[in-house]
């Protein structure tokens, strides 16, 4: 398994440009099989979770041209069986948005339960409860997610928590449906907005994204359209939080600033310098840095992947901060690594204290993306070397980290782990 290998204390400078948001490409490449005609998408992110959506498409038969890096041309045209190849499928999170998106167009669908980072308990109930809501008769057969309908019909569905992915499949459901549904206490995260506005430059007819209303009115045809993703909020955040921790002076560009302001607002007291620009924030630090206390909340509240890399930040903070993230049931599996490095935090259940003071590089694990990002933050802002085994954790959601790291002066290489098979021997 590759590693990343950080000699830290090295202030990050210069300027670091982010690219297309994760969590929106994964919601919108999947929205493709609802579409009647081809699609071109750019600035997708270059990660391993899109790729393997991508394969998912592929091996379903549809049409996959890589124009580029970033952009990619998908016509679904070809895809005639509802039925999602399992092993893929169970890698990721996001193919759970096959499930909302067969379904909304075959009135049938089979896709495995979906895998993702190990953040405790993540059921898809709400998911289940959409698609009951519209029509669908809904069973969990074998790890398997099999759903039929002979129609789907606009309702009203009401999630009993807020859910990112239970309001996207719902979406998916809906679009074709007949008649209206109404989502109520949707999610209001950037990539749903994104996700609609996709949608509806093919013809859709959503209103209320971005609100915890939406309103879905059945269309019968989606065209094909040329579509850029929006700039990754969390990797924009990970990058003002590395910049922070190192006591750097970074230009953050190609980012909605008004998507980063919760932690634009909590960097700044911690003592932190944000500059906030047309589609830029200009992170700089330039004395103590000072506790804070941290709820992670659904947007537009602090975001929980942006919680572990906070929270190493926080490491490095004078005196006692508080973070909570009650989200998830388990996001601070990563802590254990970061005490490995020195750091000083407890944790009862959802609650982590952490009491300023300093890291000393350590070999480290990563347990998923965002506590591997943590890694990496901790890694440049110690003193000495650290090592991270399990970076494809990292490369699920990150283009290209440690190039755009060392374009910020980060020392981090890779070490590739080549497997010696015997014959070498
Ligand atoms: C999406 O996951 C993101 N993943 C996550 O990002 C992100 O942490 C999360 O939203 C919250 O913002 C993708 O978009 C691929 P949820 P999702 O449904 O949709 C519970 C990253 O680092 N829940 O909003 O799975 C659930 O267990 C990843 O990029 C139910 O109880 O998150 C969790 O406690 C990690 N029943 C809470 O809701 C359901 O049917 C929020 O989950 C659905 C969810």
């Amino acid at each position: 398994m590759d590693k990343y290998i950080i000699n830290g204390g090295i202030p990050l400078h210069g300027e670091v440009v982010i690219s297309g948001a994760k969590n929106a490409a994964l919601a919108i490449v999947a929205a493709t099989i609802l579409s009647d005609e081809p699609c071109v998408l750019e600035n997708v992110p270059e990660i391993s979770d899109i790729t393997i959506c991508l394969k998912i498409l592929y091996e379903m038969g549809a049409g996959i041209r890589i124009i580029d890096k970033n952009t990619i041309r998908i016509d679904t045209r070809g895809v005639t069986n509802p039925v999602v190849p399992y092993e893929l499928a169970r890698s990721i999170r996001g193919s759970s948005y096959f499930m909302g998106t067969l379904l909304g167009r075959f009135h049938e669908m089979s896709v495995p339960m979906p895998g993702g980072c190990d953040l405790g308990d993540r059921p898809i109930d709400q998911h289940l409860k959409a698609f009951t809501c519209l029509g669908a008769e809904c069973n969990i057969d074998g790890g398997v997610v099999i759903a039929k309908a002979k129609a789907l019909t606009g309702n009203q569905v009401f999630f009993d928590i807020n859910t990112v992915g239970g309001t996207i499949n719902a979406i998916f459901a809906a679009v074709k449906a007949d008649g209206l549904t109404i989502l109520e206490n949707a999610a209001k995260e950037p990539h749903i907005v994104d996700l609609a506005n996709f949608l509806n430059s093919m013809g859709a007819d959503i209103m209320g994204a971005g609100t915890d209303v939406i309103k879905i009115r059945g269309v019968k045809y989606l065209k094909g359209v040329t579509y850029a993703i929006i700039p990754d909020q969390i990797e924009a955040g990970t990058y003002m939080v590395a910049a922070a921790a190192t006591r750097g002076n970074v230009l953050i560009k190609n980012v909605i600033p008004k998507h980063l302001e919760s932690i634009t607002t909590k960097l700044r007291t911690t003592g932190v310098f944000v500059e906030e620009f047309d589609d830029a924030v200009r992170v700089s630090v330039d004395g103590p840095l000072m506790k804070t206390s941290l709820k992670t909340q659904p947007h537009p509240g602090f975001p929980t992947d942006m919680q572990p890399q906070f929270t190493a930040f926080l490491t490095l903070c004078e005196g006692t901060s508080i973070v909570t993230d009650d989200i998830f049931d388990n996001r601070f599996r990563y802590v254990s690594e970061l005490r490995r490095m020195g750091a000083d935090i407890t944790v009862e259940g959802t609650t982590a204290v952490v009491t300023g003071g300093k890291l000393i590089g350590a070999p480290v694990r990563a347990t998923d993306l965002r506590a591997g990002a943590a890694l990496i933050i901790a890694g440049m802002a110690a003193s000495g070397t650290t090592v991270i085994e399990n970076i494809h954790h990292i490369e699920r959601g990150y283009e290209n980290m440690d190039e755009k790291l060392r374009l910020l002066g980060a020392d981090i290489k890779i070490l590739k782990e080549h497997s010696v098979s015997k014959q070498a021997l």
